[in-house]
């Protein structure tokens, strides 16, 4: 298993990427558990599976398709991952991140992160967007950083500044769009938890304590090591259960998917959106 990889390595994905397709994008899509389907508004589609791409992780879960969907949106040239991989599925954060690299070199500026996220903060509710301000790197301060191990100096520094990875315009752009089309659109601070199991209540009144609107098991590590390269970043999670702070109800995957119907035409809304809005 990879522990982290060399600009060479970064650079055969890429190459990979681009013996079939000569259109670069210019902006990246993650795409989380249950939002897949969003892929399938993408014009003039490439689709390339993951284990098509050397060193590219494979998703091993339901609700992740593995495949990196080439072509335009919005008349935007984007790469949409459709499906992601997760920590806990025995990668390392190398391996993680390792799209979010590989999308800096094909020259991907902006980066779209989604997920499906619990609500912890007790006003919001499943099937609602939540605009990231910020994150709670949780396994980031229990040592686990995308980031360790030799820095890529041609990518980003040693000690990049985390003041502002959500960009300010981005979340600009995305609160104008929701005004614009009458969405619900939350804000609020993301915590990465390495899962798979979900939290216990103990854990949950913990996160609520600390200031946590929405918990899950993605997106701050990608969010770092796009920042760290200097790549402007959007993260909206789709609120897909109620964390449960009482211990009353139980948490399943399937209802992760489920809600992930009902938020994917509102995140296709906001992403054209903002899509729009940066032309
Ligand atoms: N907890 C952690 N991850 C999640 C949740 C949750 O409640 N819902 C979707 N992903």
């Amino acid at each position: 298993m990879n522990e982290y990889f060399t600009l060479a390595q970064i650079d055969e994905t890429a190459a990979a990427v681009r013996a079939r397709t000569s259109e670069m994008p210019k902006i990246g899509l993650i795409l989380g558990s249950g939002l897949g389907s969003l892929a399938e508004a993408v014009e003039n589609p490439i689709k390339i599976l993951y284990n098509e791409l050397p060193h590219w992780p494979v998703s091993t879960i339901i609700g992740h398709a593995g495949q990196l969907v080439l072509g335009q949106l919005q008349g935007q040239q984007v790469a949409v991952m459709q499906g992601r991989t997760h920590y806990y599925e025995g990668y390392s954060m190398a391996q993680v991140t390792l799209p979010v690299r590989v999308m800096q070199r094909l020259g991907v500026e902006i980066l779209i992160v989604t997920n499906a996220a619990g609500a912890v903060n007790p006003d919001f509710e499943p099937g609602e967007l939540m605009l990231l301000t910020d994150h709670l790197n949780l396994i980031g301060m229990a040592g686990l950083s995308p980031l360790r191990g030799p820095n890529l100096d041609e990518l980003g520094p040693r000690f990049p500044d985390m003041s502002r990875a959500y960009d300010l315009e981005l979340r600009g752009f995305a609160r104008q769009v929701a005004v614009d089309h009458g969405l619900l659109l939350r804000e609020g601070i993301y915590a990465c938890l390495a899962g798979p199991a979900f939290e216990t209540p103990a854990d949950l009144r913990f996160l609520r304590a600390i200031g946590v609107d929405a918990v899950g098991m993605s997106t701050v590590p990608e969010v770092i090591v796009a920042h760290h390269g200097g790549t402007r970043v959007l993260g909206i999670s789709g609120l897909s259960n109620k964390a449960n702070l009482d211990g009353n109800t139980l948490t399943t995957h399937a209802e992760v998917l489920e809600a992930g119907k009902m938020i994917v035409p509102q995140l296709i809304t906001l992403i054209r959106g903002v899509m729009a809005r940066l032309k």
